[in-house]
C-alpha cells in the first residue's frame, strides 16, 4: 500500500493487543479505522481512547466465527466510512493442552475463530473491494507457530499453518482483482493472548479467566510468562506498517526464529532426498505439473 491518508482499514480483534496497536499506527497515517471485536467493553474503551487522540475510529461488535457478523460489520463500515481498502484478519485465540485432553468444543472454537474467521473476512471483503474498483490489501494474522508445530498447541498451530497456506492460495487468486494478500507471522508479542478464554463464546463452553486456569493447572502460568516477555506491541505494529508500505508477503517480527523455518526446510529436503534415492520410485519419471 502506498497511500494511507483518507483510506479505510477494518481490523478484527482490534479492541486490544496487536490489532489495537496496528489500528493506532494506521490511524496515525491518516487512515479511518473500524475496530471489530467480540469484547464489547474493551471495544468501547479502544474507540474512546483513539477518538480521544484525535483519530477517525469507530467500533463494531463482531464475532468473526459467524459469517453473518462479519457481513454486518462490513455493511456498518461502508455506512460509516464509504469504502474499505485494508482488512486485517487479526482476531485469534489459543488453547493449550495435549492431543488427549483438548476437548472437541475447544477444537471447534479455535478452528472457527482462527481459521473460519479469516475465511469469513476474505469471503466478505474481497468481493466488496473488487466492486469498489480501487484494489486493496488483506492481511491475515497467522503466527510463527504456523511455520513450525509446537508441542501442546495443536489447534493453534494447525489453524495458523492453515492461515499461512490460505494466504499463499489467495495471493494469486486475488491479484487479478488488484487485491494484495499478506500474512503476519509474529513470535511472542506483549498482549493478552494467553488469556484467550476470557472471550470464549457460550456455545463453545463460555469464558474462563486465566487466574482460574492457573489455579486449576499451575503450569499454565508459563504461557503468560512467554507472552508478557515478548516484544513490545508497538514494535510489531511498526513492522506491520513497514511491511504494508513495501507490499511484503511474509511478515515476521522475530528474525531469529528463522532457525525454526530452516529446521523444517532441512527436514523436508531430507525427505525429498530419501524419495530421490528410493528403490520404490526408481522407475518413476521426475516429471509432472508443479502447481503454485
Ligand atoms: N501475542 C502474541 O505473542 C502472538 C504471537 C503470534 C500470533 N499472534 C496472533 O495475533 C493476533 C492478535 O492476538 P493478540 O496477541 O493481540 O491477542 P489479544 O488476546 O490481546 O487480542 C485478541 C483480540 O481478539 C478479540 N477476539 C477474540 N475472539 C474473537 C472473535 N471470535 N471475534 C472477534 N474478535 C475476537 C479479543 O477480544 C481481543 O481483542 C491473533 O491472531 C494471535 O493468534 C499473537
Amino acid at each position: 500500500m502506498k497511500e494511507f491518508k483518507g483510506k479505510t482499514a477494518f481490523i478484527t480483534g482490534g479492541a486490544e493487543g496487536i490489532g489495537f496497536y496496528v489500528a493506532r499506527t494506521l490511524a496515525g497515517q491518516g487512515m479511518r479505522v473500524m475496530l471489530a471485536d467480540i469484547d464489547t467493553g474493551m471495544l468501547e474503551k479502544a474507540v474512546r481512547t483513539l477518538k480521544g487522540e484525535g483519530f477517525k475510529v469507530e467500533g463494531v461488535v463482531c464475532d468473526v466465527a459467524l459469517k453473518a457478523d462479519v457481513a454486518a460489520a462490513a455493511e456498518e463500515t461502508v455506512r460509516k466510512f464509504g469504502k474499505v481498502h485494508f482488512v486485517m484478519n487479526n482476531a485469534g485465540v489459543a488453547v493449550t493442552g495435549s492431543q488427549k485432553n483438548i476437548s472437541e468444543a475447544d477444537w471447534r472454537w479455535v478452528i472457527d475463530v482462527n481459521l473460519m474467521g479469516v475465511v469469513h473476512g476474505v469471503q466478505v471483503f474481497a468481493p466488496l473491494m473488487k466492486s469498489q474498483g480501487e484494489g486493496g490489501h488483506i492481511m491475515n494474522v497467522a503466527s510463527i507457530a504456523g511455520i513450525h508445530g509446537v508441542s501442546f498447541s495443536g489447534p493453534y498451530c494447525a489453524t495458523k499453518a492453515a492461515v499461512i497456506s490460505l494466504s499463499e492460495c489467495w495471493r494469486n487468486e486475488l491479484a487479478k482483482d488488484g487485491i494484495a494478500v499478506s500474512v503476519l507471522c509474529p513470535g511472542f508479542v506483549k498482549s493478552r493472548i494467553y488469556d484467550s478464554m476470557r472471550n470464549r463464546q457460550a456455545r463453545y463452553g463460555g469464558p474462563v479467566h486465566f487466574e482460574d486456569e492457573v489455579k486449576a493447572k499451575p503450569s499454565r502460568a508459563y504461557n503468560k510468562e512467554l507472552v508478557v516477555t515478548g516484544i513490545d506491541t508497538q514494535a510489531a505494529a511498526d513492522r506491520v506498517l513497514e511491511a504494508l508500505k513495501e507490499d511484503e508477503f511474509f511478515i515476521f517480527t522475530h528474525p531469529h526464529f528463522r532457525e525454526l523455518h530452516q529446521m523444517r526446510v532441512d527436514k523436508m529436503v531430507e525427505g525429498f532426498d530419501k524419495a530421490d534415492a528410493s528403490p520404490a520410485l526408481a522407475n518413476v519419471p521426475r516429471t509432472g505439473v508443479i502447481l503454485t
